[in-house]
């Protein structure tokens, strides 16, 4: 057997949902081409009878959960999340993470922060022995002064990239700007993290740290791993 890209991203999505979402929850819905399947599927036990609160971390997967039948209220409904999953960009041996290639990190952290379980789900393209050596890592900030905050941003060791779509600078459901900013690898993650943060006018980067309980990895051979598994 040997699965393309969107057959993986099926398996580890179900494999996922079937593994951590349970009746009576509070989910937290991810954004992107991989959590898109769990979102389907978290419609697929909602059809079956389950109980389930969700809160979405884009206008874009709100949109399906609700063609999906699934019962979307505001993150300030509820007091916690009991799990969450999502998809993302790089994924470090240790589960630190880059995100937000989607364009939807800034809401994703929000909600990973009130979430007791965040579950990455991922290919193994996902894979990065160092994070910023595949994806750039996209970073929010406010439409003013955009330049300069860019301009800081490079002063980190980075070339910072406006993201546009269709000929104009993309804007997030924030109605922020993204940098995405190539780095040659990054060596320290939590002090890039704590130097980025304070550059005025940065909304919130893309790395998430410490912040994933499990990642599930699929491969072409229909396996699926569970990083936290092999971690402990
Ligand atoms: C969106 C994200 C996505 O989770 C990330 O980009 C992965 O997407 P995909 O599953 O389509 O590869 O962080 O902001």
């Amino acid at each position: 057997m040997t699965l393309d890209a969107s057959a993986m991203k099926k398996l580890v999505a179900e494999k996922a949902v079937n593994t951590y979402v349970k009746d009576g929850m509070n989910v937290g819905l991810g954004t992107g081409s991989t959590a898109y399947f769990a979102i389907k599927r978290i419609g697929e036990l909602v059809a079956e009878g389950y109980d389930l609160t969700c809160v979405a971390t884009s206008v874009q997967s709100e949109q399906l959960a609700r063609e999906c039948g699934i019962r979307v209220v505001d993150l300030d409904e509820v007091d916690k999340l009991d799990v969450t999953i999502d998809g993302a960009d790089e994924v470090d041996p240790k589960m630190q993470l880059i995100k937000g290639l989607g364009g939807a990190l800034l809401r994703e952290k929000i909600v990973a922060a009130a979430t007791e379980r965040e579950i990455i789900i991922a290919d193994e393209s996902k894979i990065v022995e160092k994070l910023g050596t595949k994806a750039p890592l996209p970073v929010e900030v406010l439409v003013f002064g955009h330049q300069h905050t860019r301009y800081a941003l490079e002063r980190q060791g980075c070339k910072a990239e406006l993201r546009m779509r269709d000929g104009a600078p993309f804007v997030t459901d924030g109605g922020n700007y993204i940098y995405d900013c190539r780095f040659d690898g990054i060596d320290n993650p939590f002090f890039l993290e704590s130097r980025i943060d304070v550059i005025p006018g940065v909304v919130e980067n893309g790395m998430f740290l410490n912040t994933a309980f499990d990642v599930l990895i699929s491969r072409p051979d229909g396996s699926v791993t569970r990083m936290a598994e092999q971690l402990r």
